[in-house]
This record gives C-alpha cells, structure tokens and sequence, in this order.
C-alpha cells in the first residue's frame, strides 16, 4: 500500500522491496537500541516484518519503521526512526496515524519499547505498561 499527506511533500509505502538498505542501516546503526546489530541481521529482520518507509520527493529514504505481527491478535512495533534533518516536521505522528489504521493491524494490540518517546506514542492510544524479556544472548544459558 502506499500513502501520500495532504500536507507534507513525502510518501509513505509498506512494499519492503522499496526499502533502501543503505539508508535504513545507517539510521538502525546509529540508534541507541541497534546499534550492535549487524546489516545481515537487519535485512533478515525485514523478511518476516510489514516494513514501512517513508519517502522524499527525491525519491530518498527518510523514514523507517518495522511491525511484528500475526494479523490478529498481536504487534510489535519497533525500529521507529526519522533521518536527523526530517524530524520536527510531523512524520512521526504521521507514520503513527498510517500504522493504527493499516488493514493487517487494525483488530492487534500493538506493544513497544521506548526510552524517551512515550509522548509521541500517547497521542496515539499507548498506555504505560511493564513487560517482560528474554535477550537472544540468554538462549542456552541455565535458568
Ligand atoms: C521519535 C521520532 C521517530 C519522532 O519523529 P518526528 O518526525 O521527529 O516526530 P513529529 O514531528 O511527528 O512529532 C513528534 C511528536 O511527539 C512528541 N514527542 C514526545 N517524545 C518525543 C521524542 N522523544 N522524540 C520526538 N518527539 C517526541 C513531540 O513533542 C511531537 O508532538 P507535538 O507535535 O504534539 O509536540 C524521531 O524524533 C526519531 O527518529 N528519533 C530518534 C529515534 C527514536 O528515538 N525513535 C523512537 C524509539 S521508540
């Protein structure tokens, strides 16, 4: 699918095939949460994923985020990340709009993590709530 604002001159589409990797791997890299992970695991993340990116009208990649679903019940979103020169100008609360009503989303909680965000979450309908993880680095570790 893909999406055009009536009021900001970008595009938005849920293709992962028009993702630019290099783009998305310098945000992800550069990221307090992903810095560690290697481009490998990053083209492997988008496989099973509904990836959107956001685009100017130079055609480049300014925005990325990535959902974990199973188109019923659940969602994880995660890797939600403007390019540095394009935040403050609403697409966040944009990619926030298109994500709550996306057709494959619209009857799944959506959780996530933030540090700093919570603000821009908010406004969308996420409540605070403590959640629980176990790290990949945990697997084969005695409980
Ligand atoms: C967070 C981020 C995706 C927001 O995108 P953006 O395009 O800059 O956001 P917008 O211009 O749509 O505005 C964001 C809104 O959320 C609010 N907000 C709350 N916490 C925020 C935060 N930590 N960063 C940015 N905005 C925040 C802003 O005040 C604004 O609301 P307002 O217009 O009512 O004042 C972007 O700043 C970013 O990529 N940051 C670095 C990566 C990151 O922290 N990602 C989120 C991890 S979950």
């Amino acid at each position: 699918m893909e999406w055009i604002p009536g009021d900001l001159p970008y595009r938005m589409s849920d293709r992962t095939e028009e993702l630019q990797p290099d783009v998305v791997v310098g945000l992800l890299q550069g990221s307090y949460w992903a810095a560690d992970r290697s481009k490998e695991t990053i083209l492997n993340s988008w496989r099973d994923s509904l990836c959107f990116g956001v685009y100017g009208e130079d055609g480049v990649q300014v925005a990325f985020m990535r959902v974990v679903t199973d188109g019923a019940t659940f969602a994880w979103l995660c890797d939600v990340i403007v390019v540095p020169e394009h935040r403050g100008k609403g697409l966040g609360k944009w990619m926030m709009s298109v994500l709550i009503g996306h057709p494959r989303l619209r009857g799944t909680a959506i959780h996530l993590g933030t540090r700093d965000a919570h603000g821009l979450y908010e406004q969308y309908g996420f409540e605070r709530r403590e959640t629980m993880v176990r790290r990949a680095a945990a697997v084969g570790r005695a409980i």
